[in-house]
């Protein structure tokens, strides 16, 4: 008989006691792994904390950039990905190919990578950057040097729009989950509720971006609904962080501009996967040595500009 969900957080926290062992999670995963996370976090947020942790063990519950991104930063522990099915739809949108393709384009242009890419095409890049600080790190950069922004082409224009830079964008590049949410949505959701901001992620393609009242990232969503006056608060990001929001702002009201944005593979972590890959310590992420030596340093050069 399968353990009940009681019986799992138990045997968890055995575990993690035992073997000196962090659990990390997106803010896109489901609500009871949420629920007995070390910290609840976005992407950088992770990278900061992979990058600071004194654990032996990283037990990363999200999608395997993600969880690859903590092992190329911290490549003295090891890190566990309770799924290693769980992938990112955009980070598979771009090829090693067609990266070196679109640099002999443009020569002389620097690469700025989204996280949300694999790390053969962060091992190609001059540094690395997550819907929370891209627009800093586009700024950090020569103005006069051309810049390539791989892969989500819709977080590149959120960024030349803020930036105020002409950047090189890779067309096929996006999140099916935030593009699903259209501009018509937000017609209709600003007619349900006339007094709601409009809260979305830089993922959202650029005419849903344009029209929002707050554009960041699901750590920044997640601020700007804790700190606004505002009652009410329509979100246009993955539904995953709709728990939390109403549990934190207990006064406040919530609405998805849609319920169809569900991250597949964010839900593909469950407690009864992480309760087995801790006992086993395994699937252990790891990261072809030839590849870390060179995909590790765009992450670290991210992690020193101030945003
Ligand atoms: P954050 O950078 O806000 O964590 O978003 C990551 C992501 O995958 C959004 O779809
Ligand atoms: Fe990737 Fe989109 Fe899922 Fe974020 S929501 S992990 S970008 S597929």
């Amino acid at each position: 008989m399968p353990l009940s969900s009681v019986e799992l957080v138990a045997r968890i926290n055995v575990w993690r006691r035992e073997k000196n062992a962090v659990i990390m999670a997106h803010h896109y995963v489901r609500e009871e792994v949420q629920d007995i996370a070390d910290c609840v976090a976005d992407s950088l947020q992770l990278a900061q904390e992979a990058a600071k942790t004194s654990a032996d063990v990283i037990v990363l519950c999200g999608v395997h950039f993600m969880a690859e991104t903590a092992a190329l930063i911290s490549p003295d522990k090891k890190v566990l990905s309770p799924d290693l099915n769980a992938g990112c739809a955009m980070a598979n949108m771009l090829t090693e190919e067609e990266l070196c393709d679109l640099r002999a384009e443009h020569p002389r242009a620097l690469v700025v990578t989204y996280v949300n890419s694999t790390a053969a095409i962060k091992a190609q890049s001059d540094i690395c950057c997550t819907s929370a600080n891209a627009v800093a790190v586009v700024k950090s950069l020569p103005a006069d040097r051309e810049i390539i922004f791989i892969p989500d082409r819709n977080l590149g224009a959120y960024v030349a729009k803020r930036a105020g830079r002409d950047l090189i964008l890779w067309r096929d590049g996006f999140c099916p989950t935030h593009e699903r949410m259209l501009p018509t949505f937000v017609e209709t959701a600003r007619r349900e509720h006339p007094r709601a901001k409009l809260v979305v992620h830089p993922e959202t393609q650029p005419a849903v971006a344009a029209v929002a009242d707050f554009v960041g990232s699901t750590a920044g969503i997640f601020r700007y609904c804790r700190e606004s006056s505002a009652a009410e608060f329509i979100i246009g990001t993955e539904i995953g962080v709709l728990p939390r929001l109403r549990r934190e702002n207990p006064g406040k009201q919530f609405y998805p501009l849609t319920e169809t944005a569900d991250c597949p593979n964010m839900k593909l972590i469950t407690l009864a996967k992480i309760a087995r890959c801790l006992e086993r310590e395994e699937p252990v992420v790891r990261v072809k040595p030839e590849i870390a030596a060179r995909a590790r340093a765009p992450i670290e050069k991210m992690l020193k500009v101030k945003s």
